[in-house]
């Protein structure tokens, strides 16, 4: 009854989008109910395994196509990006990450900022091996001061990273009010996001939230103005290095480009896999216990020629890549087709600015091409594994595919590998054994939700 009284009043688009199968529609709302109570990515992948690749959705009466097609993702993501935009979040995270951030910006405004990133920049390949030690001895002496019980090791790990970065593109430690400034800004964007893409625009944000924001981002002003007039030629952190080699940013944007884009990327999904890594060896101890050892050849190299080493020790970037493939991060995002263009998804005409979900979830778990694809198992990195699953290819895209890849991944990688093997070298780090599995969704991400430790 609801149906027929859904399909009478959007007739018009039903027909044009009949041959696309998907779930049934109720009057007003759609599949909208769907989506309450379980995460969205689980609930597109149920629509992989009922539908097939491409799944067509209601929300209220507007359609949308969920992917599960690793073709169809390709394409969208990669060879034929011009038909498509990134929509949401935008409306939400504006205000938060600036509009002109490159992870919601289109077009020339998005060209400018990645190619103006300090991550595409010749600077940075020198920046990993200069900074590896400063790292690498910054995490163990936050292990050394640690003691107790951590409450929640994610909040831990994301200081941790919120610390890491400021070391490694600012050259020190911005502080507590920095860091909570920061976490202010992501709650208010996390309340926003977690709305459907229509109501992103709702709560509003308070005057005081403007003022926090103010604070944070002219507090990066001031330090490259800073940095501009007392140039510091022996620097190694990126701004410094950046400075050295000459750029055409004005301070303004030097300070946006090393800020926003850099700690909102970067700190929630940068936790999110180090915790879930530690916490799958935690469970696969004899894996774990071969990486230990190897970690410990590594420490009778030299310190000033471990950076390679650690970074290419296969057993631990296969510890990572399987977490990565388990667990996603960023498990679900979002693109439109073009306003202006007439395109095909998947072979059908679809109306203008159509939304489509994209979920790595299904294809990353796909029992036919992984071998029992909800084991941890390292393993299955080795002998080629690795070679025929890229980061970025069809069954394994954690940090997206084509163009608009992650621009953190090599960075996200590099310093993922050096947590992940110093809270392991030390030794001293223990997980709540009582825990079990529990993720959680903050700004994007997912995450372990509550998972004590002691150091
Ligand atoms: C485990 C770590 C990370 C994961 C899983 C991850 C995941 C992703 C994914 C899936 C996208 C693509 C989103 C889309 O196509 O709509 C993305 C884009 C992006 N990420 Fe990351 N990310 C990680 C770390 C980082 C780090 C460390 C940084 C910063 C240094 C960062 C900054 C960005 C930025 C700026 C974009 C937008 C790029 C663009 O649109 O051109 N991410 N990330």
């Amino acid at each position: 009854m609801t149906f027929d009284l859904f399909r009478s009043t959007h007739k018009a688009i039903w027909d044009q989008l009949e041959k696309i199968p998907g779930p049934e529609p109720s009057f007003p709302l759609g599949n909208i109910s769907d989506f309450s109570g379980q995460p969205a990515w689980e609930v597109c992948a149920s629509y992989a395994k009922r539908f097939g690749g491409v799944t067509k959705i209601w929300l209220a009466g507007t359609p949308a196509l969920v992917l599960n097609d690793p073709k169809i993702i390709g394409d969208v993501l990669g060879s034929q990006d011009d038909r498509y935009y990134k929509d949401a979040p935008h409306d939400a995270l504006a205000p938060i990450i600036t509009a002109e951030n490159m992870f919601i910006a289109n077009g020339a405004t998005w060209q400018y900022g990645r190619s103006h990133s300090p991550f595409s920049y010749p600077v940075f390949a020198g920046w990993l091996d200069k900074i590896f030690p400063i790292l690498q001895q910054f995490v163990r002496r936050r292990i050394r001061q640690t003691t107790g019980e951590i409450p929640d090791l994610i909040a831990w790990v994301r200081r941790l990273c919120y610390d890491a970065f400021s070391l490694a593109i600012w050259g020190e430690l911005l502080g507590d009010n920095s860091y909570s400034q920061f976490m202010e800004l992501a709650i208010a964007g996390n309340h926003r996001m977690l709305g459907l893409p229509v109501l992103q625009k709702i709560p509003p944000l308070s005057p005081e939230f403007y003022l926090r924001r103010s604070h944070w981002y002219e507090d990066f002003e001031t330090r490259v103005a800073k940095a501009k007039s007392n140039p510091d030629p022996s620097a190694n952190h990126l701004l410094g290095l950046t400075l050295e080699a000459g750029s055409m940013l004005t301070t303004q944007q030097l300070a946006n480009q090393f800020s926003a884009p850099v700690y909102f990327g970067g700190v929630f999904s940068m936790a999110s896999s180090i915790v879930y890594t530690l916490w799958c060896l935690n469970n696969a101890q004899s894996y774990c216990a071969v990486l230990k050892q190897d970690l410990g050849k590594l420490d009778r190299f030299d310190e000033s020629q471990i950076s390679l080493p650690l970074v290419e020790c296969l057993s631990l970037d296969h510890a990572l890549r399987e977490a990565l493939r388990l667990h996603p991060p960023v498990p679900l995002y979002f693109r439109n087709t073009n306003p202006r263009l007439q395109v095909d998804v998947g072979g059908h005409p679809v109306p203008p600015n159509t939304m489509l979900f994209i979920s790595n979830w299904y294809l990353q778990r796909y029992s036919q091409h992984w071998d029992l694809p909800m084991e941890y198992m390292p393993q299955r990195w080795t002998d080629g594994g690795t070679q025929r699953n890229p980061l970025g290819s069809d069954y394994f895209f954690p940090f997206g595919r084509g163009p608009r890849t992650c621009i953190g991944q090599a960075f996200g990688m590099f310093f993922m590998k050096i947590a992940i093997a110093e809270l392991l070298r030390a030794e001293t780090l223990t997980l709540d054994p009582q825990w079990s599995l529990q993720s959680d969704y903050f700004f994007a991400v997912q995450h372990p939700k509550g998972l004590k430790a002691t150091i």
